[in-house]
């Protein structure tokens, strides 16, 4: 097997665990001698083992039978070995520890707290290292976990359900439901892949939304955060099953940025057309989804946008578009 066969395995088989090891990154890592696979581990559940660990730990298990000491295994990791003691101990000085003296990489981690220092305390203590196999797959596999580290701020993307006459919905203070149940379904399951959802208080007060991700797959719920000035019920179910986060600033800019510190790598906004027009305005949004249905709401109802190309104007170009029964779901993508 070559280094990309197995980089390749650890990158496929982390996938399964995308949304319980989030907001940290997908992380798989593979022990081999010579053409053998004596163990592999994966980070399975945010603030559980890293996957380096779990190799090594499930190697553990063959030793004296596959192999009788870690200096003779070469160990895959698809993410550069942490450096930092936090929730769990330092990968890199537990490899060295074992013995370990080959190693391959597949990425360099990027965030520059740490970007770099796992492989120096590898180097210090003699491994031979290879770094970058398949690394352009693992970028893409971690891309809210890079872009957060490479720009300072997480990636920001805005879905919005509009009627067929481009209404958000009736000037009522109830709730209305615009697209499918198999559109609505689909939004759940991007909600799972994201780390926080953030919303405005009109829509808490309106809706009483729930905005956890409601999947029959485990996912680490996302965080909720609520951009309000004014009072609100903490009954509402919105303040169950995750953390909330209360802002009370409205200035946008400020708020993404203050998260380039935390553990927080993607937002999904679900607001109605006042905090989303401003988050367009902004021009913080990375993404910009929406799902069209073919009812019309007409005139008692409010409309997303004040004029006609105002998602051009905002800077957005359609990316992709495709059917969900009925209803039409665009992804647009900031192209200024
Ligand atoms: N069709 C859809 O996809 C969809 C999705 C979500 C919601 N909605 C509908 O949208 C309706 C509410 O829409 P809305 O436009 O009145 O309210 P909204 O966009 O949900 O929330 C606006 C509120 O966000 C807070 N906010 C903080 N910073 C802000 C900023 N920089 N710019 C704008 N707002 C900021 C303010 O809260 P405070 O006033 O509390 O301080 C403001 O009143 C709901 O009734 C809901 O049904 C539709």
């Amino acid at each position: 097997m070559s280094y990309e066969e197995i980089m390749l395995r650890a990158i496929q088989k982390a996938e399964r665990f995308k949304h319980t090891a989030k907001p940290n990154p997908v992380v798989g890592a593979i022990l081999l001698k010579n053409n053998e696979i004596i163990s592999e581990g994966y980070h399975e559940k945010f603030g559980d083992n890293h996957a380096e660990i779990n190799a090594m730990l499930n190697a553990e298990k063959f030793k004296g039978e596959k192999f009788n000491s870690f200096s003779e295994l070469t160990l895959f990791c698809t993410l550069e070995p942490c450096s930092h003691e936090g929730k769990t101990q330092s990968c890199a000085k537990a490899i060295a520890k074992s013995g370990i003296k080959n190693i391959v990489i597949g990425a360099v981690d990027p965030n520059p707290k740490v970007s770099g220092k796992g492989i120096e305390i590898l180097k210090k203590n003699n491994l031979n290292i290879s770094i970058g196999v398949h690394q352009d797959l693992v970028k893409k596999q971690n891309k809210y976990f890079f872009y957060k580290h490479e720009n300072n701020r997480p990636y920001v993307l805005v879905k919005i359900a509009s009627s067929n006459d481009g209404k958000s919905h009736y000037n009522s203070n109830h709730r209305t439901y615009i697209t499918s149940e198999k559109s609505r379904q689909d939004v759940q399951i991007l909600r799972a892949s994201f780390d926080a959802i953030l919303t405005g208080g009109n829509t808490l007060r309106n809706d009483n939304p729930q905005m956890n991700a409601r999947v029959d797959f485990d996912v680490n719920q996302p965080e909720k955060i609520l951009l309000t000035n004014k009072q609100f019920s903490k009954e509402s179910q919105f303040f169950d099953n995750s953390r909330v986060r209360v802002i009370t600033s409205s200035n946008l800019i400020e708020i993404i940025d203050s998260f380039s510190s935390d553990d927080i790598c993607s937002i999904f906004v679900e607001a109605g057309p006042k905090l989303v027009n401003s988050f367009l305005k902004s021009k913080i949004v990375d993404e910009l989804i929406i799902y069209t249905s073919q009812k019309n709401l007409g005139k008692d109802s409010v409309p997303w946008f004040k004029e006609d190309n105002a998602i051009e104007n905002y800077g957005f170009k359609l990316e992709s578009s495709c059917k969900i029964e009925n209803d039409l779901k665009q992804i647009f993508i900031r192209h200024e």
